[in-house]
């Protein structure tokens, strides 16, 4: 028997006045998409922007539905738009902001199980690191270089053959 532990390195700024030019405009455009979200269940606008290995630049929101489960996270919103748009080019990084209609949300909001899943995915076929950045409206934003490092015990495509 041996304990094994999990180790997820992230980088904390204080602001995105911190970051550089290139993740502060992705989450400019990630704060721009969050108004765009169609939330009138959850009144939980998320924002989500990638940015491409050819420079283009994509944004999603958070789609909901009257049947609960049929709407889509910002982040797999966007990243199915860039892989149905874009097949073959690497998906470099990616901004996540939210904002409630019920209070200031003032730390980074963290993509949900299933938008991790899907974004490990992108990054294999990617075959380069997918950088995540992550912030709430206003505040502290996380930068995690990778995303395997978000998704513990990921399910892999090598369990299906
Ligand atoms: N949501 C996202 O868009 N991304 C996440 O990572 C977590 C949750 C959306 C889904 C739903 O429309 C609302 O936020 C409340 O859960």
């Amino acid at each position: 028997m041996k304990k094994e532990q999990f180790i997820c390195p992230y980088v904390v700024y204080d602001g995105v006045e911190e970051l550089d030019a290139q993740d502060a405009e992705l989450m400019r455009v990630a704060h721009e998409a969050a108004k765009t979200a169609y939330a009138p269940y959850s009144k939980f606008n998320v924002g989500a922007a990638v940015r491409l290995a050819n420079g283009v630049i994509m944004r999603g929101s958070n789609i909901e539905n009257a049947a609960y489960p049929s709407g889509l996270c910002a982040e797999r919103t966007v990243l199915f738009a860039a892989m149905s748009q874009y097949p073959g080019v690497a998906v470099e990084a990616l901004a996540v902001t939210a904002f409630s209609r019920s209070k200031t949300i003032a730390e980074p909001v963290a993509p949900c199980g299933a938008c991790r899943q899907v974004m490990v995915e992108v990054e294999q076929v990617s075959k380069r690191p997918l950088r995540v950045i992550c912030q709430g409206e206003v505040g502290p934003v996380m930068v995690f270089d990778g995303v395997e490092s978000l998704m513990p015990f990921i399910f892999l495509d090598k369990f299906l053959s």
